[in-house]
């Protein structure tokens, strides 16, 4: 078999797959250590052709596969990859560029500070920002908390109780000191609860995961300017949002931080991975990071390495999806998409605000709806366990002021307004 008549087969199985997906279910019905126990337990001494590949994703991968792709996934943050992204996926593991140095892989090294210059200007970024892109969310706060120590030469993170655990994680990983702020009754970071004197960093979220909420980047940067603090904006999924012009309150103050993450995997339709870290302060940004050791010095004048700003060394050709994404959409296209999504939002929000027995839990958000039904934790717990059992949608869960509460999250691609329709439809009937 060659080359060519395998990759026919693969391109047909991912058609088949994403015309069929939304007839599986979502998340996956099967028990832990299930798909492990069917796979050989050895390697295979021969050499088996592709095909028996393919055979076996069918057979004993895809019963253990959660559809990110399907319609009705609305759990956590929904991210979906669209067909332009998928393809570029292909040639990008076709170049297999590496790009630490710009003489490895120019292109790519070119193309990433382009798209992310083309995303700046789509969310309404201030011009002259560095921007590269990034495996995760986690990495690049990472990045940014270690750029954020290296330039003030202090050691404290200062975030939200609502902040993702990622910031938690990265400070832990660095040794750093996290201070967690109290939010207020709309679960935004209080300015006035931050102590800031030995901050090194101040991580602001625009759309955090709990519930969405918007915490006040202008009082936090006039802050972090009065005593010297970086500030990192985490904008990992709402970021998307503000290439509509109408959302974009949400990225007031944006324009003084010193860094930002948006992840493009979450609701820019790339496919996993494609994270974007930009900042403000590219000289401080690169200090903190730039290492090159005798084997990687070149004498390429003008040369930019993107490797000299964050922690990986060897790099993927990212930015070919994302390119692939945002000129298949164009901004028209994304615009479109995430009107939609917002739209759907609010419909499954005014159904649950028109329905007795149910209740809005959180003031409603981009495309994130907190809702809990009538009754205990412990039923609204049983409620998501029996709807996520049905396969028909998937949807996750939160804790707000201590009390469970049921998330449904929209972002997919390819999410219609039946699909809202059939998910309150099914939470209704297994109430
Ligand atoms: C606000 C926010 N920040 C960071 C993350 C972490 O993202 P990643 O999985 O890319 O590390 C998430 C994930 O949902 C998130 O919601």
């Amino acid at each position: 078999m060659t080359f060519r008549e395998d990759g026919h087969r693969a391109v047909e199985w991912a058609a088949d797959y994403l015309e069929r997906v939304g007839e599986l279910p979502v998340l996956a019905q099967v028990k832990p250590g299930e798909i492990g126990a069917r796979l050989p337990k050895a390697p295979p001494e021969q050499a088996e052709p592709f095909e028996a590949v393919l055979r076996d994703l069918d057979e004993l991968l895809l019963p253990g596969v959660t559809h990110w792709q399907h319609p009705r996934y609305f759990a956590y943050f929904s991210g979906s990859a669209a067909e332009p992204g998928i393809l570029a996926e292909l040639l990008a593991a076709t170049l297999n560029s590496v790009g630490f140095l710009w003489r490895t892989a120019p292109a790519s090294t070119e193309l990433e500070l382009v798209v992310c210059d083309w995303v700046a200007q789509l969310i309404g970024l201030p011009p002259g920002w560095h921007g590269h892109i990034e495996d995760s969310a986690s990495t690049s706060t990472l990045a940014a908390l270690i750029a954020a120590r290296h330039n003030t030469g202090r050691n404290v993170v200062v975030a939200s109780e609502h902040a993702h655990s990622s910031v938690e994680k990265d400070a832990r990983m660095l040794g750093m000191e996290l201070r967690k702020v109290p939010t207020d009754d709309a679960f935004r970071l209080r300015p006035d609860a931050m102590e800031l004197d030995d901050a090194a960093v101040v991580v602001a979220t625009v759309g955090t995961t709990s519930v969405a909420s918007v915490d006040p980047v202008p009082e936090i940067a006039d802050r972090c300017a009065a005593v010297g603090a970086w500030l990192h904006v985490d904008a990992a999924y709402a970021g998307s949002a503000m290439v509509c012009p109408e959302l974009r309150w949400a990225f007031a103050g944006v324009e003084r931080a010193d860094s930002l993450v948006v992840n493009a995997h979450k609701w820019m339709f790339t496919p996993m991975d494609c994270s974007l870290l930009w900042t403000s302060r590219p000289d401080e940004f690169r200090d903190a990071f730039s290492l090159v050791p005798e084997y990687l010095r070149t004498t390429d004048e003008g040369a930019f390495n993107l490797s000299e700003y964050g922690p990986a060394l060897g790099r993927r050709f990212r930015s070919l999806k994302l390119w692939a994404v945002l000129r298949c959409f164009g901004r028209e296209g994304l615009q479109a998409k995430i009107r939609e999504h917002v739209r759907l939002a609010e419909l499954f929000e005014s159904w649950v605000r028109d329905e007795p027995g149910w209740e809005l839990c959180a003031p409603p958000q981009f495309s994130l709806i907190c809702f809990r039904r009538e009754g205990s934790d412990e039923e609204n717990e049983a409620l998501l366990e029996r709807v996520n059992a049905g396969g028909e949608i998937f949807i996750s869960h939160t804790r707000l002021n201590g009390r469970y509460v049921l998330r449904l999250a929209l972002g997919n691609v390819r999410t219609t307004e039946e699909d809202v329709r059939q998910a309150w439809d099914v939470l209704r009937d297994l109430r």
